[in-house]
């Protein structure tokens, strides 16, 4: 039985169907209501409102579910390696042993830069935020790579697809050396995706350099859990963006920009700031205070999280990532693990947090682990958005491949002057 709404507004009642999903909840399709009854719909902040149909990835908020094409993330985070994640994204399936090698041996083909790039990076300052520098450069890709713009040809939009997975991680290596004045470092492509990277950003021209293979490990795990996460703001300004056609290069920069936010990707940088700031266990109790007063407006930067109303299951697996990253650097005592820990204890067990069903997000441990791997605070969210490349290309792919999709163009509600006539300089 075909399920369906029944809207009634002022005199007119209308009946919207009902779709469903294969799991989660159904969605009361509204595309007619305008047309039917003059009245839009209200939703800042896409509170109820599904904007797109996906089969990429699922998230159930209130279990602390995340599913990748139906795989749970600690499968694919304790089994499988960053690679073959992104070919589950990329094409729906886990790849056999055959597509997996041809797969990992594309990405690692597609690992260089144009050469000329190099010399674009030099327009910035040396001191500018690393997000800054990717916004721009990957901005600019759509400048070097002419033959992989044309949205319309399912063969460019593949080429398009592999180059930004490939050359995300060289163009955010590049992005580190710019900022700490060491030369550039060219992939070497008899590694894996994450020990390249690592080799990309630590390796210097007059030593030797050896990826540990713990580091390379945890930080391949870390983008498993980043990979994608259905139509968070920066997805969803990659497909908005995407909807009028705008190449995939411009489209990913879009969603750099948008990830770059605190309330978003930047929340890594901002959780170890604020433990930073707390500095010690005793200072928790003020700060926990200050969170929960209303006129002060400071959060507890790494906790809530807009579905996630449980456990974000990213962040058990960034736990455990973050205590095997320190004992493999020797990192015995961290003051700052010492306030995370008594953080999240505290948290857990407060009123304010659990009525409003705040829990660590992925963030809240991410910036220990990234910090002990050596990583600068700045390079927080660009690591993030190395991770959430394949998400943002996957999803702008499946929004093109959809005959069904059109130009994202939500209304409004007016609230300011109705027609008013001008009035002179001299009148005013
Ligand atoms: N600390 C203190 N109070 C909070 C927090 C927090 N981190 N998050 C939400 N609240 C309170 C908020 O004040 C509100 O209380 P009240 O009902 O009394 O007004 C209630 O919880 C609901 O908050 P909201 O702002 O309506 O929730 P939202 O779904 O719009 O926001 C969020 C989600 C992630 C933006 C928010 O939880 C937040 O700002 N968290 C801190 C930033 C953060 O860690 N972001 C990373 C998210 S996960 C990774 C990613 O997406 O990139």
């Amino acid at each position: 039985m075909t399920k369906s709404a029944t809207i009634s507004i002022g005199d007119k009642t209308v009946e919207m169907p009902i779709k469903s999903g294969t799991i989660g909840p159904d969605v009361v399709d509204i595309a007619k209501l305008y047309a039917q009854t003059g009245a839009f719909t209200y939703d800042p902040g896409f509170l109820s409102t599904a904007s797109c149909e996906s089969s990429i990835t699922y998230i159930d908020g209130d279990a602390g579910v995340l599913l990748y094409r139906g795989y749970p993330i600690d499968q694919l985070a304790e089994h499988g390696d960053f690679l073959e994640t992104c070919h589950l994204l990329l094409h729906g399936e886990l790849p056999t042993a055959t597509q997996k090698s041809d797969f990992d041996y594309r990405v690692t083909r597609h690992t260089m830069v144009h050469e000329q790039m190099a010399r674009f990076f030099q327009g910035f300052r040396r001191d500018a935020h690393p997000m800054a520098v990717m916004v721009g450069c990957v901005g600019a890709m759509a400048a070097f790579y002419h033959d992989s713009t044309d949205i319309s040809d399912p063969h460019q939009r593949m080429v398009a697809s592999m180059r930004m997975i490939a050359k995300m991680p060289t163009l955010a290596a590049m992005t580190y050396k710019y900022n700490v004045g060491q030369p550039f470092v060219y992939p070497k492509n008899d590694l894996d995706y994450t020990s390249n990277f690592l080799r990309m950003c630590y390796a210097v021209p007059c030593e030797d350099y050896k990826v540990n293979p713990i580091i390379s490990r945890a930080l391949d795990r870390i983008f498993i859990l980043h990979a994608d996460h259905e139509q968070n703001a920066s997805t969803s300004t990659v497909r908005l963006a995407g909807s009028s056609g705008a190449n995939p290069f411009a489209c990913i920069a879009a969603g750099i920009a948008c990830l770059w936010g605190p309330a978003h990707g930047g929340a890594n940088e901002a959780a170890l700031a604020m433990l930073a700031e707390i500095g010690t266990v005793d200072n928790i109790p003020a700060f926990i205070s200050k969170v929960k007063d209303k006129s002060d407006h400071t959060r507890l930067m790494g906790f809530g999280h807009r579905v996630y109303k449980n456990y974000d299951p990213r962040a058990k697996l960034m736990q455990k990532t973050c205590h095997e990253v320190l004992a493999e650097m020797g990192v015995k005592d961290d003051p700052l693990l010492d306030v995370a820990l008594e953080l999240e204890r505290i948290a857990l067990s407060d009123e304010y947090f659990i009525e409003r069903k705040l829990y660590p997000n992925v963030d809240f441990y991410s910036g220990i682990t990234l910090k002990a791997m050596g990583f600068p605070v700045s390079m927080f969210t660009v690591l993030f958005a190395v991770a959430r490349t394949v998400g943002w290309i996957s999803q702008w792919k499946e929004m093109i491949e959809d005959p069904s999709s059109k130009i994202g163009r939500p209304r409004q509600l007016y609230t300011g002057s109705p027609r008013r006539d001008y009035t002179p300089i001299s009148k005013r």
